[in-house]
C-alpha cells in the first residue's frame, strides 16, 4: 500500500467518530486533506468547521462544508489533524505545513484531537523531524541565536510567511527527551510566537494506518 493510500485509510478511519450534528476542528496537511475529502464523499455534512490554516478553509469551502471562526463556535467537541511526527505518548511534532500556531489554538479549544497518520511518522523519541518554530519577523535573528545556544541547529524556512504573517525557523538535529520542558522553554524566548511541540497538549487518540490495518492508540 502507498503512504497516499496509508493517510487515506487513517483518514477514513476517523469518520466513525463524526456526528452530523457537531462543528469540529479541522487541521492542515494531506492527511487532513484525504479527510476532507472522505466527508464529502460519503456525504457527510457536519455543521461546520473550524480550519487551521487558510488553505483548509478553502478546501473545505470547495467541498461546500460551512467554514466557522473559533470565535464565534467556542469551544469544539472534536478536532482532527495530521502530524508530521507521534510517539506512543501521543506527544507530536506539527507544523510541516506552517500551520502550527493555529493548529495549536484549535487543539486546545478542542475536548478531544484524534490525529490521523500514516505509519511513517510514528518515531520512539521526537526530534528527527525538524521542530518548527513560528517567530515574529523583527525577533527572526534574536530567536535564531537563542535557540542556537539552547536547543539545536536553527534554519530559516526560505520563503515560508505563515497564514499570520510570521517566519518559521526549523530547529535540527534534535533528540528530544523531555518534550513538555523543551516546548516550554522554547515558548519562554521573546518573538517566538508558538513551536511544533504537541506535548502539553498531546492528542487524545492516533489512528495509525499500517500495512495491517488502522492501529489505535489510546
Ligand atoms: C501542518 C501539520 C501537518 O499535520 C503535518 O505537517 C502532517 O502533514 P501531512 O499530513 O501532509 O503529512 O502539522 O502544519
Amino acid at each position: 500500500m502507498s503512504r497516499e493510500q496509508q493517510k487515506r485509510q487513517a483518514a477514513e478511519a476517523a469518520l466513525e467518530f463524526i456526528d452530523e450534528s457537531l462543528t469540529i476542528g479541522v487541521g492542515t496537511g494531506s492527511t487532513v486533506n484525504h479527510f476532507i475529502d472522505a466527508l464529502a464523499e460519503h456525504r457527510i455534512h457536519i455543521q461546520g468547521a473550524v480550519a487551521s490554516s487558510e488553505a483548509t478553509a478553502e478546501r473545505l469551502r470547495k467541498r461546500n462544508i460551512p467554514v466557522r471562526e473559533l470565535n464565534d463556535t467556542g469551544d469544539l467537541p472534536l478536532y482532527i489533524d495530521g502530524a508530521d511526527e507521534f510517539t506512543h505518548h501521543k506527544q507530536l511534532i506539527k507544523g510541516g505545513g506552517g500551520a502550527l500556531t493555529r493548529e495549536k489554538i484549535v487543539a486546545a479549544a478542542s475536548e478531544r484531537f484524534i490525529c490521523i497518520a500514516d505509519d511513517s511518522k510514528r518515531v520512539r523519541m521526537l526530534g528527527t523531524f525538524p521542530l518548527p518554530v513560528e517567530v515574529i519577523p523583527m525577533a527572526r535573528s534574536f530567536v535564531g541565536r537563542q535557540l542556537a545556544r539552547l536547543v539545536g541547529e536553527p534554519r530559516l524556512r526560505s520563503g515560508a510567511t505563515t497564514d499570520n504573517g510570521n517566519v518559521i525557523i526549523d530547529v535540527h538535529g534534535l533528540e528530544i527527551m523531555e518534550p513538555i520542558a523543551l516546548e516550554r522553554r522554547i515558548n519562554d524566548i521573546p518573538g517566538v510566537v508558538c513551536n511544533g511541540l504537541f506535548a502539553l497538549r498531546g492528542a487524545d487518540q492516533i489512528l495509525v494506518a499500517t500495512a495491517d490495518g488502522v492501529e489505535r492508540i489510546d
